[in-house]
């Protein structure tokens, strides 16, 4: 077992890395908390996997929210849903709550846990490729508005995330694919090695080294920059034209992996056009295409503009993309609309 450990403004966060973990999950809780009860929030695909195999665990009165699956389900009437089944089951400041499942299990369990009776301790469990090596970690919680994605939310850090990479093997390939645009991108801005990691045939037997690196390199941002004021942007390499293709695929022709895949690609042609030392294109189009993803845009480049321009990350007329000039090393370059036009056009 691995573990890795954030100290934030509200306190320590502690991650373990290991085959197994689920089912020590109520011993490891044990560790770090001392409630009375505990409250486990799952979805409905996770629920029949792995939800009785966690509950079973605990000597202390469990009691359960299974929410629908799916991100449609990722908003506030299931937070509201989950406050009152905590009510319900007499859950207390000091009781526990624990999140299995998926990012989106995780970002409403963990805006439950941070807003009801104004903070409750909270444990992840995630149960994704993209959840383990990104979501469950750094304290962003959230659910989307009609209006758009997570657009009400909090930073709230888990006091413990539990990362067992045995869940992965019931992943639809395709979920587990998706999660794999996250750990490219981290060797493409921190970590070369990663990409030799992936790069092996067999890169699933070693996938608990992968993922924590990644989580190494979340844990290293989070900590400078806890409350995304700064450093964390480079955590978006491939997301800002990634979110674009997302947003006029109405968040449903193209994954979000699709869309960081496709994104990557794009920012890397923009690295090239400002100057990047050598053409790093072809060694990630070659990467993402093994890995099933996919590396063109489908879409009008005028269109993909206009949505670049709405995009949140837009500020006073420029955008901030992160550009890769060597595997490992990214920078946050912002670009004036005006040159980025032109640019964009020739992707
Ligand atoms: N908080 C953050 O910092 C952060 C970062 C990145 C993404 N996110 C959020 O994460 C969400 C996406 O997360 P996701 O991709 O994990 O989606 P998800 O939670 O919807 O999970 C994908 C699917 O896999 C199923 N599933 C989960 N674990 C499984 C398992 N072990 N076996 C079989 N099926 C399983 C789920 O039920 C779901 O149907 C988005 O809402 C995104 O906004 C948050
Ligand atoms: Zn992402």
């Amino acid at each position: 077992m691995k573990q890795l450990s954030l100290t934030g403004a509200a306190g320590q966060s502690d991650i373990l890395i290991g085959r197994g973990l689920l089912d020590e999950a109520a011993a490891r809780c044990a560790e770090v908390f001392s409630p009375s009860r505990v409250h486990i929030v799952t979805d409905s695909t996770v629920a029949p996997l792995y939800l009785d195999r966690l509950a079973a665990q605990f000597d202390l009165p469990v009691s359960t929210t299974v929410i629908p699956a799916g991100e449609a389900h990722k908003r506030l009437s299931t937070v509201e849903t989950i406050y009152h089944d905590l009510l319900a089951a007499g859950m207390t400041r000091k009781d526990l709550i624990l999140a299995l499942g998926g990012g989106v299990t995780g970002d409403i369990t963990g805006f439950a846990a941070a807003t009801f009776l104004r903070g409750v301790a909270l444990c992840q469990i995630p149960t994704t490729l993209l959840a383990q090596v990104d979501s469950s970690v750094g304290g962003k919680t959230g659910v989307d508005l009609p209006e758009g994605k997570n657009l009400v939310g909090a930073f709230y850090q888990p006091r413990l995330v539990l990362i067992d990479p045995c869940v992965l093997d019931t992943l639809p390939d395709a979920t587990f694919t998706d999660g794999m645009a996250e750990v490219v991108k981290y060797g493409y801005i921190a970590n070369a090695d990663i990409l030799d990691m992936i790069s092996r045939p067999d890169y699933r037997d070693t996938i608990e080294d992968v993922i924590y690196e990644c989580v190494k390199i979340k844990r290293d941002v989070v900590a400078v920059d806890e409350h995304d004021t700064g450093l964390r942007m480079i955590l978006n390499f491939g997301h800002t034209i990634g979110h674009a293709a997302e947003k006029l695929a109405h968040f449903t022709e193209l994954t979000h992996g699709q869309g960081v895949a496709i994104g990557m690609v794009a920012a890397m042609r923009l690295s090239n056009a400002l100057g990047a030392p050598t053409d790093l294109v072809p060694g990630l189009v070659g990467l993402l295409q093994k890995l099933g993803l996919p590396t063109e845009l489908p879409y009008d480049r005028e269109a993909i503009f206009s949505a670049l321009l709405s995009d949140k990350k837009k500020f006073g007329g420029t955008v901030n993309f992160i550009l890769v000039r060597e595997p490992g090393k990214a920078e946050i370059t912002p670009i004036a609309a005006d040159t980025l036009h032109p640019l964009i056009l020739k992707l």
